[in-house]
């Protein structure tokens, strides 16, 4: 139980890392929340301070998900927990992807004021099911480049997660080996025939959450004033 416990901490403080808020005192000495759309997030950061920054927070806080994959491997590890059954150590290392979630949309460090948890959710899922994990980006950058929303690529994106999950188990009744044969993370190789049931129930929590983090977005894309990002320069209309 402590160890449950431990992960989770740990996993949760990880995700509270607030980097967009750190790199916007740093670059620029001001508060990402209180610029563009408030969010303390990648996208905002672009918008605000420019495609670098914007780049680097969005692929440090995808960074904080794959950390929170292998600390929890490691943490087996080194307290001689790989002996547990496959399908725990699975289990846990998505509660533990939950709770880097919850750190980085509520950060303890930063009056639990933080993003949206897309970057962070890629990371997560990434270490994971990087195979999933390609479709998902594919559904991305498709929905990005024909709408250029990125609010409504992420909740899409993240919706295609556990779709593509059912759709390979339902459809073509393939399970996800191929995701765990190329997971250098630690996670087992053998295939357990309840993983496709917990990444689909993780997906769909993931995907619940970043809907839900998104409600100010969804509010402006019903009233059409939601921030497009313009492809051709960095500002956005
Ligand atoms: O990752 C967050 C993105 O989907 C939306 O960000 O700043 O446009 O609310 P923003």
């Amino acid at each position: 139980m402590l160890s449950v416990i431990t992960i989770l901490v740990v996993s949760y403080l990880i995700g509270s890392i607030p980097t967009s808020i750190l790199v916007s005192k740093f670059v620029k000495g001001i508060d990402i929340r209180e610029f563009g759309s408030g969010n303390a997030g990648g996208t905002n950061v672009f918008r605000v301070l420019g495609w670098q920054a914007g780049l680097f927070v969005t692929l440090f806080d995808m960074l904080k998900g794959v950390a929170v994959v292998l600390w929890v491997v490691a943490y087996f590890e080194l307290n001689q927990l790989d002996q547990m059954p496959d399908i725990n150590r699975v289990a846990l290392q998505l509660l533990a992807g939950i709770s880097a979630m919850i750190g980085h949309v509520y950060t303890i460090f930063a009056g639990f004021k933080g993003g949206k948890g897309v970057s962070t959710a890629a990371g997560i899922m990434i270490g994971i099911a990087p195979v999933t994990m390609l479709i998902v980006l594919g559904v991305f950058f498709t929905v990005m480049l024909s709408s250029r929303y990125v609010s409504l690529s992420s909740m899409i994106a993240a919706l295609s997660f556990p779709v593509t999950i059912a759709i390979r188990k339902y459809i073509f009744e393939l399970g996800n080996g191929l995701d765990y044969y190329v997971n250098i993370f630690g996670t087992s190789h053998h295939i357990h025939d309840s993983l496709d049931y917990h990444l689909m129930i993780f997906g769909a929590l993931v995907a619940l959450t970043i809907v839900y983090t998104h409600r100010a977005n969804i509010q402006r894309l019903r009233l059409g004033t939601e921030n497009r990002v313009n492809l051709f320069s960095k500002k956005e209309k």
